[in-house]
């Protein structure tokens, strides 16, 4: 039984603002932007992901402009939450032109979110973690929200394997997240664990484990420490 206590109270520090600022500003660019990625890399990589998300009940933190939207399978309901309204209208319009895919689309922090426990059967996040400003938080959210034996599905960036390369990525992520809110050296596997999701498959999509496919599960009798 799952016994995490709700948590309705908004973050609202001065990075949460900053985050959300960074994605309005970026909403009207971004898929243009990540176009080249989208399509040599990205696009692979989510239909890979979302063949192995189970619904029915499926939250997506940080939907962004949607761009999962295409690959959400027919038979699940889709919860879609982010932090910024206008990534979120540029959601909404491509989800209209997906009339058969099952979306709710609603503005909200992935650190506070305002579901019950056990609400979804499965959680999913694509480059997100790298820019809520307290991961192990949002993760830990992720979890309450999550059914036991619920499973999280992400596709991250973070910090690579080689602590040779890694430290050089610790010494330039506060220039990147200053300049752009994104966050580079994330330990987002250790940052998984930490929340109380149990890893069940890390798959390297990058050299050195710069962008991985991470799928955790939500425990059974799971106890507040
Ligand atoms: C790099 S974009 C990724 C968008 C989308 N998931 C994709 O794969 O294209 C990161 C998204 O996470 C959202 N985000 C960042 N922090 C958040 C938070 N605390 N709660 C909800 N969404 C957040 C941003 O607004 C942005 O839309």
């Amino acid at each position: 039984m799952s016994t995490l206590v709700q948590n309705h109270v908004p973050v609202e520090p001065e990075a949460t603002s900053f985050a959300r600022r960074a994605y309005d500003r970026v909403a009207r660019y971004y898929d243009l932007l990540e176009l080249p990625m989208e399509w040599l890399a990205f696009r692979r990589w989510r239909r890979r992901l979302w063949r192995n998300v189970r619904g029915p009940r499926v939250l997506e933190l940080g939907v962004g402009t949607g761009k999962n939207i295409p690959f959400y399978p027919p038979d699940v309901t889709v919860t879609a939450i982010d932090l910024s309204p206008r990534m979120l209208a540029r959601a909404r319009r491509r989800a209209a032109r997906f009339p058969d895919r099952d979306v709710e689309l609603l503005e909200m922090d992935a650190q506070a979110l305002s579901f019950p426990n056990d609400t979804f059967d499965d959680v999913v996040a694509t480059f997100v973690f790298c820019s809520v400003p307290d991961p192990v938080k949002g993760l830990r959210e992720a979890l309450r929200v999550t059914r036991p034996s619920g499973r999280l599905h992400l596709l991250e960036h973070m910090r690579v394997r080689s602590e040779r390369i890694g430290r050089w990525m610790d010494r330039l992520d506060p220039l990147f997240y200053r300049l752009t809110g994104v966050h580079i050296a994330r330990r987002t596997t250790e940052n998984i664990q930490k929340a109380g999701w149990v890893l069940e498959q890390e798959v390297d999509l990058a050299p050195g484990g710069l962008v991985r496919h991470l799928i955790a599960r939500k425990p059974t009798n799971l106890q507040e420490p």
